[in-house]
């Protein structure tokens, strides 16, 4: 149970304040977070940066700052929530239209109260309205050894009987200290081309990244990072935040002509409205940051720490080899097909045989099926069981390709059901890939999901589901429901989350995949329910270098599923060395989705060998800390006892020099065994001038380098 000390924060907590300045200070190992009330109550930042006490933050709270003229206004910039009205011009965190029609909020204090739990510790603050029944409670979680600290936002209609309409409701504000240049990284992308990592100059003005998709996004995804242009990989101050959300989402980055930033973000995007009733309270998602006083590398260590410490279900499992049979069938399968391709994939070494879409319904192409989650007879005369049955005798698990949010309308459920999808009255319904979203916020149609989800789990005795969304929402609109409509674009999300927690906690055993046509899905948020995901239908392995280094600036390698597949490859047209697929996709969570059945002898022995050799340096790269090293082209794990190099280089010009690749995160006083050649290296000298790494001749030329502690 946690303790509650209202008011109280001992010296020793994680987070303090100075009652009479009303100032708070969170702490974390590598920084701390300063917050102070304006004169009219309204919550203000004082710090975040590098680890201050609390008579050093106190000493930044200074009297209430003044308009410098009658066209400013004097803290935009600098709140921890910026509310609608007053003279504020910046972009709102919260807007409200109360039953009168008044917008603007004004802040009342109400109290704090700091919560010490055994994993860490949380400050709220309580405020009111002035005027209107409106509460709003401000939340900060320090985790206890992370750098990571939480935020988000409570709002409760504590009136007895109007209610409000919520304009814009973001979990936080985050404000970026003062400095001569800013520069904003993000990543951008589309299908088969996602987490393309931007680092600009951060222009004047504002800023949105947003997805209006009613999932995360392939074109953005929901976290940025700010630096003052002088930021490394492993070198400079760099301030972000990441936000815990699967639905449509806005990050506003505002840099005023004085150079003062700041960025907030939440659920929903402009023009989606909802209401809270007399008594009802809304909880935004957490919208986390972090202090990173070492650059963008450790940055992303923090971040997957923190995935680790709080997010991922599982983090202590290695996640197992997988094989998918889509790139090998389509929606060609059937029964003798997989047991072919499990057979194979068994000898090979795979640990989890996954069949894709096609086994169900009338689902033999993208037109038809989807919603009609019975299995297809003709493919499977007996059901799934001599399936599964024969994937578990082979050894592997067992896991099954679903869609549950989407329906075809050339399917049985549509045609019963045809006002269970998102729609507009007198407005047509637009398909993508000939298929409609379901409305999951609707109770109707998440419990329908949720039963055959858990009978399919359970009769079928699967371990793996990959839980994938094929296409963004449009006509978004729910016509029985006429108070609230646009409440979907936040209720189907939750929805999601508690099929998925649902069934985890009805199947202890079950693992799951988020997937939407690849990188759609990835977030925070989706990885808390989820244990590993799919960043992209794009596997040429080339093209998943870049893919890669995006993703892994905020998610970890152990949450990374990543293929081997065919040549050429079936978007690129590109022909790349068979190891040099294997090695880029052994760092994350290596799978096969190539057609096996074609494969030649000898790639299989090498596939055989090259499984053998991940499993081997698994726990490394799956628990290691990552650091990259884009300009020498290599990626490389560390833990305490070992080291895995992998070194990257698709094309060269001949006599081009390859300098040493210098390996990061060592001991300079230790001693490292190649675990290949036996030679000794000290530490010292591999972090100061380098590893000397052979690559075979040519273009697609890969290594692999394993370094243990003696
Ligand atoms: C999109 C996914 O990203 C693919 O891997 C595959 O599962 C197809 N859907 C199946 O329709």
């Amino acid at each position: 149970m946690p303790n509650v000390v209202a008011e109280k924060g001992s010296s020793l907590s994680a987070i303090t304040r100075d009652p009479v300045r009303r100032v708070w200070l969170l702490r974390t190992p590598s920084s701390s977070y300063g917050l102070t009330l304006t004169g009219e109550d309204a919550p203000l930042n004082l710090h975040w940066g590098p680890p201050r006490t609390l008579p050093q933050v106190v000493a930044l709270a200074g009297p209430d700052r003044v308009s410098p003229n009658s066209f400013e206004g004097a803290d935009d910039g600098w709140e921890e929530l910026p509310v609608d009205g007053g003279t504020r011009y910046g972009p709102a965190a919260l807007q409200v239209r109360f039953a009168d029609g008044t917008r603007a909020i004004e802040w009342a204090f109400l109290g704090s109260e700091i919560t010490e739990a055994e994993n860490g510790s949380t400050l709220r603050l309580n405020f009111t309205d002035r005027h209107y029944p409106l509460k709003i409670a401000l939340f900060y979680r320090v985790l206890e050894g992370s750098d990571v600290i939480e935020r988000w936002v409570e709002l409760e209609n504590s009136g007895g009987q109007e209610r409000i309409e919520i304009l814009r409701a973001d979990s936080a504000a985050w404000s970026v200290p003062t400095r001569p240049a800013y520069r904003l990284s993000h990543v951008v992308g589309r299908w088969g081309a996602e987490f393309q990592l931007r680092r600009t100059e951060l222009s004047s003005g504002e800023t949105v990244l947003t997805s209006r998709r009613g999932i995360t996004s392939h074109h953005a995804n929901p976290w940025v990072m700010l630096d003052a242009g002088d930021a490394g990989e492993e070198h400079g101050e760099v301030w972000g935040a990441a936000f815990t959300w699967s639905g449509s989402w806005r990050i506003t980055v505002a840099r005023d002509p004085v150079d003062k930033v700041i960025f907030t973000g939440g659920f929903g995007h402009e023009g989606v409205r909802w209401f809270l009733e007399p008594g009802q309270k809304l909880r935004t998602p957490v919208f986390a940051g972090l202090y990173s006083p070492a650059g963008f590398g450790a940055a992303s260590r923090g971040w997957h720490d923190y995935a680790l410490r709080r997010i991922l279900p599982h983090p202590e499992e290695v996640r197992p080899v997988l094989y998918n049979s889509w790139e090998a069938t389509g929606f060609e399968v059937s029964e003798s097909g997989q047991v072919e391709l499990a057979t194979r994939a068994a000898a090979i070494g795979i640990e989890l045989f996954v069949m894709d879409d096609g086994w169900f319904g009338r689902r033999t192409s993208d037109r038809a099926g989807l919603g009609d989650w019975q299995v297809n007879r003709d493919r499977f005369p007996d059901g799934l069981e001599p399936l599964v049955h024969e994937v578990h005798r082979l050894g592997m698990k067992f896991g099954l390709w679903v869609e549950p949010e989407m329906v075809n309308p050339d399917s049985d459920l549509y045609r019963e059901h045809p006002d269970w999808v998102l729609r507009f009255r007198n407005r047509r319904r637009s398909e993508l890939r000939n298929q409609l979203v379901l409305n999951f916020a609707d109770p109707a149609v998440s419990d329908w999901a949720f039963g055959w989800l858990t009978e399919l789990v359970g009769d079928c005795r699967i371990d793996f589901l990959k839980w994938d969304m094929n296409r963004a929402f449009s006509e978004a609109g729910w016509p029985e429901n006429t108070g609230d409509p646009d409440r979907l674009w936040i209720d189907h999300t939750r929805a999601v989350y508690r099929i998925m927690d649902r069934l985890r906690a009805e199947h202890p055993g079950l693992r799951i995949e988020s997937c939407s046509g690849g990188g759609g899905r990835i977030d925070l948020g989706v990885l808390a329910r989820t244990d590993q995901v799919w960043p992209s239908d794009n596997t040429d392995a080339f093209d998943r270098l870049l893919i890669q280094e995006g993703y892994s600036q905020l998610y970890p390698a152990r949450a990374m599923t990543a293929w081997v597949t065919d040549n050429p490859h079936f978007v690129t047209g590109r022909r790349t060395r068979l190891e040099f697929r294997f090695h880029v996709a052994m760092t994350g969570v290596l799978g096969i989705g190539g057609d096996i059945s074609s494969w030649s002898e000898h790639e299989l022995a090498q596939a055989r060998e090259l499984i053998a050799l991940y499993k081997d340096i698994r726990p490394v790269v799956q628990h290691g800390k990552l650091y990259r090293s884009p300009a020498a082209g290599s990626v490389q794990y560390v833990t305490d006892a070992r080291t895995v190099v992998f070194v990257f280089a698709p094309t060269g010009h001949f006599g081009q020099s390859r300098p040493p690749v210098r390996v990061a995160g060592l001991d300079p006083e230790g001693s490292y065994r190649d675990e290949d050649t036996g030679v000794v290296h000290s530490g010292a000298v591999l972090l100061d001038r380098g590893l000397e790494i052979s690559l075979p001749v040519g273009d697609y030329a890969s290594a692999i380098v394993r370094l243990r502690r003696i």
